[in-house]
Order: structure tokens, then sequence, then C-alpha cells
């Protein structure tokens, strides 16, 4: 499909939010769940399909929906999207590239006079789960996978709880939860993303379809001491959970080093109430753990657990685990990939270690996705990079992708 002439690009889309949630502490962007930083965002989205003529609607749980379905039907709609908010101090890429993308390659399709199916893009809000903890935490109200009185007691780093945070944004905390609805428009879902390692990097190829999603999940230890006087208290009186912290953590290194393909991370800690001169009374770490092989991620979890409980008792001290959320391996829809595989022969297919919505989406929609080059194989932090060209060929990849699901594919129902 050709590009429209003079029309926006991925990389001059990308470049007019360069500035929004620019973090100068961390580096790179910093772009929480309705911060300013993502509202501004949500706010210039809107704006773009708004100017395309696109009917936009907010759902119930903070989902942006932009529509081209001139007959009026919202059903078995071919749709594409991602996400705005990122993690702290991540790249300009993860997430904000599926949504110019799909910008640019609703241009393509406008440009060609494209019709068949009803088509949207969708915007889904705390991906990253950076704000409130549960990663995913739009698709995963949209699908029922979390219950909403779970999701609104949520907090954030501040301790404001996402039923405050959402009403002062000026939505309504008692109306999210499932939506059959919105979820029933969907007939297909392909989500385009900046590969997040080096597999395009090792194959020479700018884009790639998705295979599947490591199963991964994060729980919360939560390691009690005894708060107290760093110069008064002596070193056989104090029970240090910041001690028992340390232990945990490289614990956690060798028991997912002994197993082949996990994944174990604290990226996170954080030491009540945190003072250079002060005994920590509380320390509460965050473990993200992943694995092919579900029952190998629980196994992974189960032996930090008892890690836990050891360097906790050797402290004096005291560990819980607490699940905050899990998400089994998912393979893509078969027939979906396939499908992908035929309008873009010359990429390859790849299987992902990160997170998405498209992996939540996939029990309910035929879902797929793109993989955009990353030279550096970077994500999470500043350094993730998408070259121009390769951005502009991932849109014109998703737009071929649209195209053929917009007036080839059989509806899935
Ligand atoms: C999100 O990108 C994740 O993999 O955690
Ligand atoms: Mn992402
Ligand atoms: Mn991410």
């Amino acid at each position: 499909m050709t590009r429209p002439s003079g029309g926006d690009t991925v990389a001059g889309l990308l470049a007019e939010i360069d500035d929004l949630g620019r973090d100068p502490v961390r580096g790179g962007w910093s772009r929480p769940v309705l911060s300013d930083a993502e509202l501004g965002l949500r706010e210039w989205f809107v704006a773009h399909a708004t100017k395309r003529g696109l009917d936009v609607e907010t759902d119930r749980n903070g989902v942006i929906w932009a529509w081209h379905a001139p007959d009026g039907s919202y059903q078995d709609a071919v749709v594409t999207g991602s996400h705005l908010d990122s993690v702290p101090g991540g790249g300009a890429y993860d997430g904000p590239l599926g949504v110019a993308s799909a910008l640019v390659a609703f241009d393509q399709l406008a440009a060609a006079g494209v019709a068949g199916r009803p088509r949207a893009i969708a915007v889904f809000p705390e991906e990253e789960g950076s704000r409130f903890g549960v990663a995913c935490l739009g698709s995963r109200l949209l699908t029922g996978a979390i219950a909403p009185d779970r999701a609104l007691a949520l907090t954030d780093p501040d301790g404001r709880t996402f039923a405050g945070v959402l009403a002062a944004s000026g939505a309504a905390p008692e109306q999210i939860g499932p939506d059959p609805w919105a979820l029933g428009r969907m007939g297909a879902f392909v989500e385009l993303h900046v590969e997040q390692g080096r597999g395009l990097i090792d194959l020479g190829r700018p884009v790639a379809v998705g295979s599947s999603i490591l199963g991964h999940g994060r729980w919360r230890v939560t390691i009690d001491g005894a708060g107290n006087h760093a110069g008064t208290t002596v070193m056989e009186d104090r029970h240090d959970p910041m001690v028992a912290a340390g232990a945990l953590v490289v614990a956690v290194q060798a028991i997912a080093r002994a197993v082949p393909g996990a994944r174990a991370t604290v990226g996170r800690l954080v030491p009540t109430p945190g003072g250079t001169n002060v005994i920590a009374s509380r320390i509460d770490l965050w473990l993200d753990v992943r694995h092919r092989d579900d029952a190998t991620t629980l196994g992974l979890v189960e032996e930090v657990r008892m890690a836990a409980d050891r360097a906790a008792a050797e402290q004096g001290c005291r560990a819980t685990v607490r699940e905050e959320s899990f998400s089994a391996t998912v393979d893509f829809d078969a027939a979906l990939r396939d499908e992908l595989c035929g309008v873009l022969p010359d990429a390859p297919v790849l299987a992902t270690g990160a997170g998405h919505d498209a992996g939540v989406l996939k029990e309910h929609v035929p879902t797929a996705m793109l993989f955009v080059r990353n030279p550096t194989g970077v994500s999470h932090a500043p350094d993730e990079v998408v070259e121009d060209a390769d951005a502009e060929e991932g849109a014109d990849a998703l737009a071929a992708t649209l195209q053929h699901l917009i007036t080839h594919r059989e509806p899935a129902i």
C-alpha cells in the first residue's frame, strides 16, 4: 500500500510527544497512568484521531477507542493499538510506537479507500502496571481478568487508591469492570510493538510476527523487622529487614539461574520509613518471575517464598509473599499468525519475554503481534531505539496486515 504523500510519519508523530514525561532524574520517560504526562499523551492521540475523522470514545475502563465504521456497524472489527503509559525512566517506543504506527497505518488505509470490516485503534491504560502494580490493568478490567473491587483498592507509590485517582480524573470508579459489549466488538486484534530483545538484530530483519508471550507474574514480598536507630542499636540487637532483603535478592538470582529459561528480577525495593540513619521497620520488594512453563514459574516462586522465610528468620524478621498478578504463557492464534506470515512473507516469527495487552485479550479475541527492530535490544530503559526507516516499515507492515484482515478474513463468529 502506498503512503499518502505529505502525511504523518511514525517518527514525526513520536517527535511531537518527545517532551511529554521526560524524566530529568531517572533519565528516559516516566509516564505513569493518569499522570499529567499520560493524560497529555491521551489528548495527543485523541486530537490525531479526531483530525482523521475517527469516532473517539473512552469506555468505562479508560480504554480509548478510535473508530472507522462508516456504515454504523461496530461488530467484528479489526482493531490495532497499544498503550501510552511507561515504566519509570523507560524508553520512548514501548507503547507509543504501536499507537503512532496505528495512526499512520490508518492513513494508508484511508488513502487507499480500503473498505470492509469496521476498524479501530485502541489505547489501553496502565499496561505497565508501573503506577498501581498490576500490569495490563485496562485489558484485565475489560476482560474480567481482575475484579473491579480489587482494582479500585490498588494503591500507587504515594498511597493513593486507583478509585481515588480515577475519580479525581473525572472518571466513574463505580463503572469499571468487565465489558462484554466493548470486547465483543473486536473481531481481531493486532498489536505492533518495539521488539524488547535482540531477535530482529540477529536475523537482520526490520519486522517480525509474534508467536508467543512468556508466562509471567508479579509478587510482593514484605519483610517486617524492627525499626530503630542506626547509631545506638548494636549489631547484635537488630532485626533489620534490609539485610534479609539483600540476602533474598541474591537468592532470587541463584534460584532462577538453576532453571533453564527462567527469568527472575527484583526491580523495586522500598524500605519503610527509608532514612539513611534509620534501621528499616519493613521492606517491600517486588518480584517478577517468568518461564515458558507456568508450573515452573509457580515452582520458582515457591522456592523464593522458602528463601524469603529463611532470610527473614536469620535476621529475626518475618516475610510474607503475595501474588499481585499472573499471566500464563500465551501462544497467539495460529490461524491469524499464519495469515500475517502470508501478508509479510519476509518477516520471521519471534517469541517475546515481555507482557502485552494482546496477551490478555488472546483468551477472548484472535490476537496477533508485530515487532519492530530495536537496534540496541534494550527496553524498559532510555536506550530503547527504533530507527526511523524501521518505524515506517513497521507501519507499512501493519497497514498491509490490517488491509488483509479488513478485506479478506472471514468473521471470527
Ligand atoms: C511489560 O512490558 C512487561 O513485560 O512487564
Ligand atoms: Mn509495551
Ligand atoms: Mn513495557
